[in-house]
């Protein structure tokens, strides 16, 4: 392995109900399915990954929060908190890691209530619109960054 920590994917509410809930829009792989499918293209590219998923606001902070000493990024699909949660977009910034932002679909070609995100703020990147696809596409993106083979996006950086 490479003395990276861990990556912690982390999915917000409803997720759990993947393969079942909307599969026109969400596709048809289940969470352990899309959890399998980062392990393995972590493995590839020797990392670890850690994983995540909570309904509940308060307890994707507390994951965040203890992501802070103990993985090297996060990457995060955070349903609908990602229109709504100050205190998600708080608990990244403490984190002070790198943080992917992944959607299975593209919200900006659904409702105009999905285009705002208070999560892109402290992402580094965002992959959305590919399905399950989208979590194995962070993944390659967060190994890339951690191992600077790919320039932070920013001005300034
Ligand atoms: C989602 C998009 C969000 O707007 C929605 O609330 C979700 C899933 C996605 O993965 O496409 O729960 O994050």
């Amino acid at each position: 392995m490479t003395g990276l920590r861990p990556i912690l994917v982390l999915n917000g509410p409803n997720l759990n109900m993947l393969g079942v809930r909307e599969p026109h829009i969400y596709g048809h792989h289940t969470l352990g399915d899309v959890e399998d499918m980062c392990r393995e293209r972590a493995a590839a590219l020797g990392v670890e990954v850690t994983f995540g998923q909570s309904n509940y606001e308060g307890e994707l902070v507390g994951m965040i929060q203890q992501a802070r000493d103990g993985a090297s990024g996060i990457v995060i699909n955070p349903g609908a908190y990602t229109h709504t949660s100050v205190a998600i977009y708080d608990a990244l910034k403490l984190a002070e890691l790198p943080v992917i932002e992944v959607h299975l679909s593209n919200p900006h070609r659904r409702e105009e209530f999905r285009h705002h995100s208070y999560i892109s703020l402290v992402a580094e990147g965002i992959v959305a619109g590919f399905g399950a696809r989208s979590f194995v596409m962070a993944i390659e993106g967060m190994v890339g960054y951690l191992r600077r083979q790919v320039p932070a996006g920013g001005p300034g950086d």
